[in-house]
């Protein structure tokens, strides 16, 4: 029987993450990567700010313009960053998501962070661990299976140093059925990349401990409990986009899922001023994904997007 290693994460699970990180040092972009990584300077910022729309690592009067002209090339290396923003001793990291108007959404609707155990399942970057540590939240862990995110995460780490806030570079899947280790589980931007939505449900139910909540945000449509878009092809260019269900389908999805006190507490339309192509993040993005002729489809002609945030929780 699999047995647990002294920070309570069960064996298995340990060599998972760590075959994740020589996967990673085996990737073929780790050594331009970890050459960014390797040119940021060992400097301990006066001043960090999690609870600012723009997570703050130092001040930009804490360095000089060398030091940081350095640091700006190290996490320009690092590109695209997607989720953000971040501020690094005065670089302003204008990510294309703006991911504090998400956060800012729900973090006055779900159960006070402070003294949790948090998991955030898809963190990208990290963005949203950070902001959750600056909740209060006792311990962060976020997972995520794509390599660049760990390396942008490793860059922000590199700064804060915060034992409290941990990154296993691996998927939903690579986690144990039963591991009811959290208080609060995050699941945003997830749900319509898994082929099993309901599945994907009860493994984040299965994460939780009774009476813990879970933060769901994802793709909707409008509709009914009989209503939900399966894309064939791509949806607003995404391959990978399997299941939009109205909000009341989603409802339902949780019901069945075995969740309780289900509720919505935000439904919005994604707009250019949440998504956008930036400087640090140069390829397309929202604009370049909705119909030039209707902002209300994607270029695909499906309702363009719209998010929302349903709060529940697994029985106590
Ligand atoms: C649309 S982004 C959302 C990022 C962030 N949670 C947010 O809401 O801003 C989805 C993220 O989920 C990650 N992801 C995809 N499949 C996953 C899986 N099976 N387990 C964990 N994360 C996954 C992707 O790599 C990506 O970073």
């Amino acid at each position: 029987m699999d047995g647990n290693g002294a920070d309570g994460i069960p064996d298995a699970l340990a060599s998972r993450i760590d075959r994740a990180w020589a996967e990673i040092r085996r990737h073929g972009d780790y050594g331009r990567w970890q050459a960014c990584l390797a040119a940021l300077p060992g400097l301990v910022p006066a001043h960090i700010g999690l609870d600012a729309d723009a997570v703050t690592v130092g001040r930009a009067d804490e360095i000089a313009d060398g030091p940081r002209q350095g640091i700006e090339a190290a996490l320009r290396g690092l590109h695209p960053w997607r989720k953000g923003p971040f501020d690094v001793f005065g670089i302003h990291i204008d990510s294309e998501w703006r991911s504090d108007l998400k956060w800012n959404r729900l973090k006055d609707a779900i159960a006070p962070l402070a003294g949790r155990r948090v998991l955030d399942v898809g963190c990208g970057s990290g963005y949203h661990l950070w902001r959750m540590r600056g909740a209060g939240a006792a311990g962060v862990t976020g997972i995520d299976p794509m390599p660049l995110y760990a390396m942008q995460f490793a860059a922000v780490q590199h700064f804060v140093q915060d034992e409290g806030v941990r990154y296993w570079p691996v998927g939903i899947d690579d986690l144990p059925e039963g591991m009811p280790a959290f208080d609060t589980v995050f699941s945003m931007g997830v749900l319509y990349h898994r082929r099993s939505p309901i599945d994907h449900l009860l493994q984040l139910k299965g994460l939780l401990r009774p009476g813990g909540e879970l933060v769901l945000e994802t793709l909707v449509v409008d509709g009914d409990a009989r209503t939900c878009l399966v894309p064939q092809g791509r949806y607003a260019k995404m391959r990978n986009v399997w299941f939009i269900p109205s909000v009341p389908m989603l409802e339902g999805w949780l019901a069945r899922a075995g969740l309780v006190g289900i509720r919505v507490v935000d439904v919005v339309p994604t707009t250019a001023a949440e998504q956008r192509r930036t400087d640090w993040m140069r390829f397309e993005s929202l604009p370049d994904f909705l119909d030039p002729e209707d902002a209300g489809r994607t270029v695909e002609g499906h309702p363009a997007p719209v998010r929302a945030v349903l709060l529940a929780e697994n029985p106590a």
